[in-house]
């Protein structure tokens, strides 16, 4: 399995030195970043080349472009990795908020014969969801707590450095979530894609000026009974916006796609 890591941020940097000392069963064909010099000081720690641009890792012969970018850069790569038969991995799983262009994506996968991943990044319980939905959903809920400085960037008309106290910064559904976090509620569209979708989905984001950890709480309901999910997470030394477990999220979709033993829904 050939791979191309797209940004070499907290999570590409995680994923391709991950594939470099841990037997995952992919080799690392180009990194790229925007930002050349994050990807040349990648490049001291992985065998890799740099490509000059997404063109050379289009016309190469990699099977996955792994996204770890943004959400801007994650539908362009979409667009032209998956009709030229790459199959990508999506960390900035925001970009399918739009369920336009979510069909758009299906169609383009369908012509070049690829696949699109989406790692649970940092939260968990999308298996169950996956599951429970299929005899129907009621209600699921995603309440996000983070640390004041892991919220800065968000698109909202709160002075983030004068909180106080635990504040609740939004409230509404994981559509209109990702478009004011365009940084830090993935996980929302991820959880709306495994369940009852962007619209249905419940968002509540609070900052808390005394939080060290980056906490996600889902609640779901519906015919199977109902669940409570809490995941508190260290955020990742390069990023605080990142959690740790998404990046490893992404490393543990890379060893499922390549293992012989699928688990979990
Ligand atoms: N799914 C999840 O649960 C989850 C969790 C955390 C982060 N994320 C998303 O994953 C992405 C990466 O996160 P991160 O913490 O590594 O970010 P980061 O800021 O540490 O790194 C991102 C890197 O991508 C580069 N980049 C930006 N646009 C680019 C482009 N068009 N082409 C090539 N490189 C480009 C930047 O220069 C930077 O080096 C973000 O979009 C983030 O929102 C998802």
């Amino acid at each position: 399995m050939k791979v191309a890591i797209i940004g070499c941020g907290a999570i590409g940097s995680f994923i391709a030195e991950a594939i470099e000392y841990g037997g995952i069963g992919a080799e690392i064909s180009y990194i790229y970043d925007v930002d050349r010099q994050r990807a040349d000081a990648l490049a001291t720690k992985v065998e890799s080349r740099i490509a000059s641009s997404f063109y050379e890792i289009l016309n190469s012969d990699v099977d996955i472009v792994i996204e770890a970018a943004s959400k801007k850069a994650a539908q362009d790569i979409l667009k032209r990795a998956l009709p030229a038969g790459k199959s990508v991995l999506l960390m900035s799983i925001g970009a399918l908020a739009d369920m336009s262009f979510l069909e758009e994506a299906f169609l383009l996968a369908e012509k070049g014969n690829s696949r699109i991943y989406l790692p649970s990044g940092a939260v968990g319980a999308l298996d169950a969801l996956k599951s429970a939905r299929e005899a129907g959903l009621e209600e699921v809920t995603l309440i996000t707590t983070k640390p004041v400085q892991a919220l800065m960037g968000a698109l909202i008309d709160v002075k983030l450095e004068e909180i106080e106290e635990k504040t609740l910064l939004f409230e509404g559904n994981a559509g209109e979530a990702i478009k004011v976090f365009p940084q830090n509620v993935n996980v929302a569209i991820a959880i709306s894609l495994s369940g009852i979708g962007v619209e249905k989905t419940k968002v509540k984001v609070f900052a808390d000026p005394d939080a060290e950890l980056n906490m996600h709480e889902i609640y779901a309901r519906g015919a199977f009974g109902s669940l409570y999910f809490k995941v508190e997470n260290l955020p990742s030394p390069q990023n605080p916006k990142t959690s740790y477990l998404a990046a490893l999220s992404a490393v543990a979709t890379l060893r499922r796609i390549s293992s012989r033993l699928k688990i979990g829904t």
